[in-house]
């Protein structure tokens, strides 16, 4: 075969591998040329009948020839299969659209918004403070001795330089007071951290709305209204609230606060056991200490404070029998809010 024959093959074999548009295609290509029967082994073949001078150009030709084939036909395949990849069946625009799920609102954060709004159209505005706390404004400022058990290590989440998870919102109440002269009337709803074993109704993370009243004349009477305004606003004009005698060292006198069950009306039920009753936070007079330690005259001021637990609120609201529900995440739970 003339070297100038075996130049033209070359450009098409290599033209054609090129061109290829196939997995099939580009086989033919390559079995064409380069299987046992294909058109390289006629160039070698044809070295028989050639002149002894010609035969190491035709033999490199055929061999160059060879190698460049391969190498193209690679390149080939790959691009071929990387194009397959990407090019899917033609979209077609006139399918229904896939519905994505409308997500919702979660029950703990809901039940705050729905507080803070009532307690607003109270006249309170809404506060916040930090969840890593000094043990002067979790403790200290509000009244808690030092050998006080809430400040076990026990109980509470301590950092390693001293500060700590705030047990409470509590604390909100001290840098409000600490920023702000009287008179104060604000709410401070936040996440709040205690070294609990979780069961059906208690959680090492946990919501409170902390309330703070404090002005010239507030009484134990303003504190049992408010809270039954706000209950009734909540749950409906039914409700009724109760005051039981308690302590906490940064109230005096202290109360823990009940609603009736929302669930059976009073009546009693597996939700309120029995009672007719459910604990919903505690309250109280602010305790003249708490003044001294934020910089007010404990003479010139009176005011109230209460907690509220949100999940409390939110399990009665919507009859929710096991407060770890809402930390699962479980959308088949969430989707019915
Ligand atoms: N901080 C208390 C607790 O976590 C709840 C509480 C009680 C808050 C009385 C108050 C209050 O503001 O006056 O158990």
């Amino acid at each position: 075969m003339q070297p100038d024959e075996i130049a033209r093959i070359h450009e098409e074999a290599l033209a054609e591998a090129r061109e290829a548009d196939s997995a099939d295609a580009l086989e033919a290509v390559r079995l064409k040329y380069l299987s046992r029967k294909g058109l390289v082994q006629d160039i070698m073949a044809s070295l028989k009948t050639a002149a002894p001078a010609d035969r190491p150009a035709i033999g490199q030709a055929a061999n160059r020839l060879r190698a460049e084939l391969l190498d193209a036909v690679n390149r080939r395949r790959e691009k071929l299969a990387e194009a397959a990849e990407t090019s899917g069946p033609a979209f077609d625009i006139t399918l229904p659209g896939r519905w994505p799920g409308l997500g919702s609102i979660h029950p703990v954060s809901g039940m705050i918004a729905q507080c803070a709004d009532i307690f607003r159209s109270m006249g309170f505005t809404v506060a916040d403070g930090p969840d890593i706390e000094t043990a002067f404004h979790n403790f200290d400022a509000l009244n808690h001795p030092p050998g006080h058990p809430a400040r076990d290590p026990r109980d509470t989440f301590y950092l390693e330089d001293g500060t700590l998870l705030r047990t409470h919102t509590s604390p909100v109440q001290v840098r409000y007071m600490q920023a702000h002269p009287p008179p104060v009337r604000i709410i401070a709803p936040g996440r709040t951290y205690r070294r609990d074993t979780p069961d059906a109704t208690h959680s090492s993370n946990f919501h409170q709305i902390e309330g703070l009243y404090v002005a010239d004349r507030v009484s134990l009477a303003d504190l049992k209204g408010d809270l039954t305004y706000f209950a009734s606003q909540l749950l409906g004009a039914r409700v009724q609230v109760r005051f039981r005698p308690h302590f906490f060292p940064f109230t005096e006198p202290s109360v823990e606060v009940d609603f009736s069950c929302h669930v059976c009306g009073g009546q009693g039920c597996r939700v309120c056991k029995q009672s007719g009753w459910i604990e919903i936070g505690g309250a109280g007079m602010v305790d003249p200490n708490v003044y001294t330690a934020v910089g007010y005259d404990p003479e010139a001021v009176t005011g109230y404070a209460f907690g509220l637990g949100v999940e409390r609120m939110a399990m009665i609201f919507h009859g929710i029998p096991d407060i770890r529900l809402l930390y699962e995440n479980d959308v088949r739970f969430l989707a019915q809010f």
